[in-house]
């Protein structure tokens, strides 16, 4: 370099800015099926290989541990679909069980494992990591995929209602820490995801039912007639006829990947909570109850709770709590528990406690969705502690007589 050019360069004024900028596009299936790993299905192999055909696909296989006990052939199954298909598929291992339910995302031990699990079968970022199991075995592993490697390629088997029709369709992972549900987690959409219906013969009842919670609440915010569809479908719902339960987690689906795909705001940087309807008390509930509660069963009681709350506020016309509250019961919700009136040490409601933490979640400005109708959400920027205290009186009527 001359010596003038030199003088340039050290001479860079201060203060400069650089624009960055650039855009992502995310696209994934969502496929719909029965018996993934039937070997004449060619679903798993097409979500996998879309994208690059003709390279082999090596794959690692996390499976919820409930779902390997009542599908006790799976592992031989994924084995056996990889071996017809060795020319496009490699399996890196037996499937490794992760304990189902809650408690798997309570456990920092368990990601560490996980994460290690990755590191030893090979796992890269051209390799797969696969997640067969309820929301919270796939909040977990979609968690270790992310942060391995910086984020490795992640395909979803989800094996609840509340997983096919809500959770495993999205972009978010995350476990719960420091008393928080999904304080550390990252929003990172799946290469694929697959519903796969046959699952659901094993889920118990009330898991079932708990999943439909999420429909309600989409329904509310979004879809009047969806919510009709489900008022005359509650009978067949609740028996958990399969022709009904499989239209609900398609419309409930569906309505969850077109808030993500054109709500404008897919991770959430802004301070509304579009789909999280009943969620700033359901939450709550779920960790004040030890997590006794399922995330669903927190969730309707969130739905009628703030569906009374917004018949108060005068939003929401009279009559149409009620026949929420209807449509819950009906379903077979139980809508009250006592650590709804837990206090702490100056006679607060606990509960109450939700409202902030709900705030701090994205920060910004409180944002709760209240309803303006039936099928249509309206965010409010305020919560009133009396009003709610008045809505679970009321709630507490309905369920306990007293
Ligand atoms: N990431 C998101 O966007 C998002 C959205 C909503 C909920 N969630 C999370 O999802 C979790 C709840 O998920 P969930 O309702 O699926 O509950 P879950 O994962 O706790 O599953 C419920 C129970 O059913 C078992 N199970 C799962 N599939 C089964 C099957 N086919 N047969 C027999 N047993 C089976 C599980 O092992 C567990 O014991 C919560 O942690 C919640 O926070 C995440
Ligand atoms: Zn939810």
């Amino acid at each position: 370099m001359k010596t003038t050019e030199t003088a340039q360069v050290l001479e860079l004024p201060q203060g400069a800015v650089y624009e960055q900028e650039f855009a992502v596009r995310c696209r994934y299936p969502v496929y719909f099926t029965a018996d993934a790993f039937d070997n004449d299905n060619p679903v798993f192999e097409q979500a996998l290989c879309q994208a690059e055909p003709g390279r082999r696909k090596r794959f690692a296989v996390f499976v919820d541990s409930n779902v390997a006990a009542c599908w006790p052939a799976l592992g031989h199954q994924i084995a056996a679909y990889a071996g017809v298909r060795s020319e496009s598929l490699e399996l890196a291992a037996s499937p490794e069980p992760v304990p189902g339910g809650e408690q798997c995302k309570n456990d920092p031990a368990l990601v560490l494992r996980l994460q290690q699990r990755v590191d030893e079968l090979g796992i890269d970022r051209h390799s797969y990591v696969v997640a067969i199991g309820g929301g919270a075995v796939l909040d977990l592993v979609g968690y270790v995929a992310a942060t391995s490697h910086r984020g490795v390629r992640h395909v979803r088997l989800p094996t609840t209602v509340l997983a096919q029709n809500d959770s495993g369709v999205g972009v978010k992972n995350g476990v719960n820490a420091f008393g928080k549900k999904n304080f550390l987690g990252t929003f990172a959409p799946p290469h694929a995801v697959i519903n796969d219906a046959s699952f659901l013969r094993t889920l118990h009842p009330r898991d079932r039912i708990a999943g439909m919670a999420e429909a309600v609440k989409v329904a509310l915010i979004r879809d009047r007639v969806f919510f009709e569809w489900l008022e005359s479908s509650a009978d067949a719902l609740h028996e958990s006829v399969p022709a009904a339960t499989a239209r609900m987690i398609r419309r409930c689906a569906e309505l969850h990947m077109r808030q993500i795909g054109q709500g404008g705001d897919p991770f959430e940087r802004g301070s509304g909570r579009p789909l999280d309807y009943g969620h700033w008390s359901a939450h709550k509930l779920e960790s004040l109850t030890g997590h006794e509660l399922r995330h669903g069963e927190a969730v309707a009681i969130g739905v009628a709770l703030d569906a009374r709350y917004s018949v108060q506020a005068g939003m929401l016309p009279a009559g149409e709590d009620e026949r929420i509250y209807r449509l819950l019961k009906r379903l077979g919700f139980h809508l009250w528990h006592p650590a709804m009136e837990m206090r702490d040490a100056e006679g607060r409601l606990r509960i109450l406690e939700g409202v902030e933490e709900f705030r701090q979640h994205l920060g910004g400005e409180l944002s709760v969705t209240l309803l303006r109708e039936i099928g249509r959400g309206e965010d409010v920027h305020r919560v009133e502690r009396d009003e709610v205290a008045r809505a679970m009186a009321w709630l507490r009527r309905r369920e306990t007589g007293l």
